[in-house]
């Protein structure tokens, strides 16, 4: 049973769509320990705790410096002994050295097709606008597993999602969620939750199932 660890700033949809995928099936061999945000208002720590989840606030507000906030988060998270963290919309640089004692082990979701409107300064609706910004056709959704880069590390699954005209970042971003980001997410886990998926020369390989 893969154990996981979400942690999450937001809303908590696609923390929504791993609940409900464990719920109903689409994910095995997988259990939800704990879900940790660094914001107190996030209403990802309500959904937890609506399906019994066990939700945690760590803020950086609470410490005061940045080191000792990044030693308390790991130490809540090393204290479930996670076999998958999920960074579900979860606005905190994770320190290096939680990557390298989780290697492979962290995945990211992100809302566009990697490397296109990634790293440094594109998140949330950013990155949406980004996309029309730039006036391509098609977006979309990347899971991937989280290295010392931002946006770097192997990728697992994508999704294409197409841009309309007329879109704004709210209305695409609604888009990508819903046709991408909730259905890679959770199958993402189900593939790793079921020794489907592992790292070769840098590369992600998932299995045929
Ligand atoms: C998603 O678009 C995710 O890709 C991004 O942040 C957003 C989180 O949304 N990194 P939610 O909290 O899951 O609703």
């Amino acid at each position: 049973m893969l154990k996981i660890v979400v942690c999450v700033s937001g809303g908590g949809t696609n923390l929504q769509a791993v609940i409900d995928a464990i719920s109903n099936g689409s994910i095995t061999n997988a259990r939800l320990e704990a879900v940790i945000s660094n914001n107190p208002g996030a209403y990802a720590l309500e959904r937890a705790k609506a399906h019994g989840i066990a939700a945690f606030c760590i803020s950086p507000k609470q410490f005061e410096n940045r080191e000792s906030f990044n030693q308390a988060f790991l130490q809540k998270v090393d204290s479930f002994q996670p076999d998958l963290i999920v960074l579900a919309g979860f606005l905190v640089v994770i320190p290096e050295i939680m990557i390298q004692q989780y290697p492979n082990r962290i995945i990211n979701i992100h809302p566009s097709l990697i490397p296109s409107f990634c790293g440094t300064g594109y998140y949330g609706l950013k990155v949406h606008e980004g996309v029309l910004e730039r006036g391509v056709k098609v977006t979309g959704a990347t899971v991937h597993f989280v290295d010392e880069g931002t946006d770097t590390g192997p990728i697992i699954l994508q999704k294409p999602v197409q841009v309309e005209e007329g879109d704004t970042p709210e209305v695409l971003q609604r888009r990508v969620m819903e046709q991408a980001e909730w259905n890679i997410l959770p199958k993402a886990i189900d593939l790793i939750a079921n020794g489907k998926v592992t790292v070769k020369d840098g590369k992600a390989v998932v299995a045929k199932v």
